[in-house]
């Protein structure tokens, strides 16, 4: 049985329910771009709101970590990741978490008690040494030698606050060496499996530290590391989860793995992460500010070491790459179903790259004499759609150096100019708007929400165009709308103008905006400090970053009528509609 399949079933037959896994883009955080562990979904949670689910639960959860894409490329970092997880809240503690650790490790990895060895909370100023984990630890057979005590590692927080607590680690070793008795947490042949955190505190913004209302018990197991121990493998990229992808790599390329191990990885994971984020239903896609440069930069460097391996970029050879991991996946994650989709942005994004990049190539080999200058480094990324850390990574290869402030410099000055070309457009377009144009403005914002209602979270605004006559409305959605759901929407907009609600506007921050959940299209388009517009009365029915100009009251639009629903491009829907 798979790993994923066990570790459910084993915590299930604890008393465990499976919750299922959040998207990459956290719902109702936006301090991370994306979940980096499988508790920050929990957050809430474990700060003491009660779960749908109960006390007990498990998941595999999608992480994503980019803070260190450069070290993809060696044979143990992902920067797409899947943690499984078990929780306690204010349930079990310490005992019950160390003796199924220890049950599921021993029992269903079959991992030897020879090559399994612990750390454990060493104690500080202000927690003391974790006496009762080393006791456990002891009750089960783990020999003194082989549980060593940190601090600093075994003291687990997501950032710089928020719920935090000791934690114990599990090791494995992974050597063919002979294991030595004592453990040492700093020899790399011993690799973390586990982690089991006792949360039971909360770490302020200002430092000080507060304990939960409840001791909780969080714990994250990396699927692709363990996956590699259990099948005796050095290199994750050689196990059951990644070989294939590789092979696949090797057909489209004239080089084998061992020849160029270190493209085919980041090619294998990059397209992995690409396709989870594009099937996010946050609808990320590809632009030059926060996830969606992150995917930017993923599918522009994966297309990089594509054309290193001289593998054709005008085939379909990230489709076939995409529909592998896909195929792979699609029995987890249901949103990767929309595959349309995700092929359609990665080959959209791949025509845009590469229609430059053999010149932005041959550019950068004209000045890349020399050190790279600000200036420069900002035409590659202007002209030739180089990312920043793409020239980087191209300069790195050849020994020179670039210039970050100077590139920064020049950015932030386009983005200055780009913002004050859009806002005189702004005024010239929307301002200059007839009294009928800006009932039908509100009415978008309401057959937004409606949508929304009626589809559910994942529709998005993705275009509108508004004249006296009509209003147009494109929004992200799967489907073809049903007579059932047009006329729901209908009816839920026409039901909002007649209660004549109430349209208010806000300026507050583009970050505080985003926080409320105020809705918007693309976030990058906006200035730092935005309008909010709210449509409801005592229940805000509408909240969305927009420019206005509105109606005050919805009961000036008049009565809302769809003409026609059809298709406007792949995983984008189209609606007319008038108002008379
Ligand atoms: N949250 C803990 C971790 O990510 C379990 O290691």
């Amino acid at each position: 049985m798979n790993l994923k399949d066990m570790y459910i079933e084993f915590f299930e037959s604890k008393g465990h329910k499976r919750i299922p896994s959040a998207p990459v883009v956290p719902e109702n955080d936006a301090s991370v771009l994306f979940n980096t562990a499988g508790m920050q979904p929990l957050i809430p949670y474990l700060m003491g709101q009660p779960h749908p689910y109960g006390t007990r639960l498990c998941d595999y959860q999608k992480c994503i970590r980019t803070n260190d894409l450069d070290a993809i490329g060696d044979t143990y970092h992902h920067t797409f990741f899947e943690m499984l997880g078990n929780w306690s809240l204010g349930d079990y503690f310490k005992k019950e978490a160390i003796t199924w650790s220890f049950e599921f490790v021993t029992k269903y990895l079959n991992i030897p008690l020879e090559r399994f060895a612990v750390t454990v909370f060493a104690g500080n100023d202000l927690i003391p040494e974790d006496k009762e984990a080393i006791e456990l630890w002891k009750s089960l057979g783990i020999k003194e030698d082989r549980i060593a005590k940190t601090v600093e590692d075994n003291f687990w927080i997501a950032g710089e606050s928020g719920p935090c607590g000791p934690d114990t680690e599990m090791f494995y070793w992974r050597s063919n060496d002979p294991v030595p008795d004592k453990f040492d947490p700093e020899d790399n042949r011993w690799v973390e499996i586990w982690n089991n955190v006792f949360m039971q505190f909360n770490k302020k913004v200002d430092g000080t530290i507060e304990e939960l209302p409840k001791k909780n018990v969080d714990t994250g197991m990396g699927v692709e590391r363990v996956t590699s121990i259990l099948e005796g493998v050095n290199d994750n990229y050689m196990s059951s989860i990644w070989k294939d992808v590789i092979e696949l790599i090797e057909e489209l390329s004239p080089y084998t793995y061992s020849e160029r191990p270190e493209s085919m990885r980041i090619i294998a994971d990059h397209i992995r992460t690409s396709v989870f984020i594009i099937a996010d239903p946050a609808g990320i896609r590809p632009s030059n500010t926060d996830q969606g440069y992150i995917l930017r930069r993923l599918i522009r460097r994966m297309i990089r070491h594509a054309k290193k391996l001289d593998i054709d970029i005008n085939s379909n050879f990230e489709e076939l790459l995409a529909n592998k991991i896909i195929d792979k996946y699609a029995k987890y994650y249901s949103e990767l179903s929309n595959k349309d989709i995700i092929i359609e942005v990665l080959k959209n994004e791949k025509v845009k790259f590469s229609r430059t990049l053999e010149k932005g190539l041959r550019e950068f080999e004209k000045v890349s004499d020399k050190d790279i200058d600000g200036v420069t480094a900002f035409h590659l990324f202007d002209t030739y759609g180089f990312p920043l850390e793409l020239t980087e990574e191209l300069a790195n290869e050849k020994g020179i150096k670039v210039d970050v402030d100077g590139f920064n410099k020049k950015f932030k000055e386009h983005q200055e100019l780009s913002r004050t070309a859009s806002a005189g457009k702004f005024k010239g377009g929307l301002a200059g708007n007839s009294e009928i144009e800006t009932r039908y403005h509100t009415a978008t914002h309401l057959l937004n929400a409606a949508l929304k209602k009626v589809i559910g979270p994942t529709v998005h605004q993705m275009g509108s165009n508004i004249t006296d006559e009509r209003m147009r409305f494109d929004f992200s959605c799967d489907h073809k709308l049903t007579d059932e759901e047009k006329a729901k929407a209908e009816e839920i907009v026409n039901n909002w103008i007649k209660e004549g609600l109430n349209v208010t506007v806000e300026e507050m921050s583009k970050e505080d905006a985003i926080n409320s959940g105020a809705e918007c299209m693309f976030i990058e388009k906006y200035p730092d400090r935005v309008t909010v517009y709210s449509i409801g009365n005592d229940e805000v029915v509408s909240k969305e970053l927009c420019g206005g100009p509105h109606v005050k009251n919805t009961s000036e639009i008049g009565e809302f009528h769809i003409i026609k629903e059809e298709a406007s491009s792949a995983g984008v829907r189209r609606i007319k509609a008038v108002i008379k």
